[in-house]
């Protein structure tokens, strides 16, 4: 138990898919996990365990932003012995070559959020995907057919930010923005755990363009399934 997580020792398994949304996380014990139990409750931030081809696992949604995320991934990992956590979101799309539907493997994470900033000075940490989860749910795109890019993301403490903030990144080959990965990173590499965050480009910031409800939905599928391959694979 923790000021979060009501769970017990022993009631996560040590990979943990990290949704920010709650009810997201219910759908993923209910779609994917079989004998899935609800670990946790606090602030309906729901949390499960299951299995998935009969190895454990489980699902803890992270609430949005970078705060909250660091907190669920601090937990999760020094009370309850997570070793593996892989983010599955949405995306903004802010460079041409992804499109609606492609798939980001996060290999690392900018931010314009402050607490590494204090963290690492005079430093700028540059936080990285764990490369043995990266590769995995590669070679899983790849196999399944998915169109997934792996490049950098920028972790952005805004969602309702100026026209053209991202500008500058794109320029230097960012691929989309979102509001987690970079410290899930930190937070992991930090503690030897590995991460890695798994994003669909939900709507696209160049042209406006977004997902109707139903690709949304069957694009989540997809990228679920590579998270929990991939996962389980590394
Ligand atoms: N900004 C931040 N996070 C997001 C976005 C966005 O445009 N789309 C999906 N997650």
């Amino acid at each position: 138990m923790t000021p979060h997580l009501e769970a017990k020792l022993g009631d996560y398994a040590e990979t943990v898919l990290l949704p920010g949304d709650p009810l997201r996380a219910k759908w993923i014990a209910e779609t994917f996990f079989e004998d899935a139990r609800q670990v946790n409750g606090i602030r309906n931030c729901l949390g499960f365990t299951g299995s998935y081809k009969s190895r454990p696992i489980s699902v803890q949604a992270t609430g949005m932003g970078q705060p909250s995320t660091a907190i669920y991934a601090h937990e999760l990992i020094h009370f309850f012995g997570v070793k593996t956590l892989v983010r599955v979101g949405t995306c903004g799309g802010i460079h041409p070559s992804v499109k609606l539907r492609d798939v980001i493997l996060a290999q690392t994470a900018s931010t314009d959020n402050g607490m590494n900033r204090a963290a690492f000075a005079p430093f700028e940490f540059a936080p990285a995907a764990d490369f043995g989860l990266l590769r995995a749910a590669a070679g899983e795109a790849e196999r399944r057919g998915i169109k997934a890019h792996v490049g950098g993301i920028v972790s952005s403490d805004l969602f309702y930010g100026p026209e053209g903030r991202y500008q500058v990144l794109t320029d230097h080959g960012v691929l989309g923005v979102e509001m987690e990965a970079n410290t899930l990173y930190t937070v992991a590499a930090r503690a030897g755990a590995k991460a890695l965050a798994i994003c669909t480009m939900s709507d696209c910031l160049i042209t406006g363009a977004a997902l109707d409800p139903a690709s949304r939905q069957s694009s989540l599928t997809e990228m679920v399934t590579l998270a929990l391959e991939a996962a389980l694979a590394a």
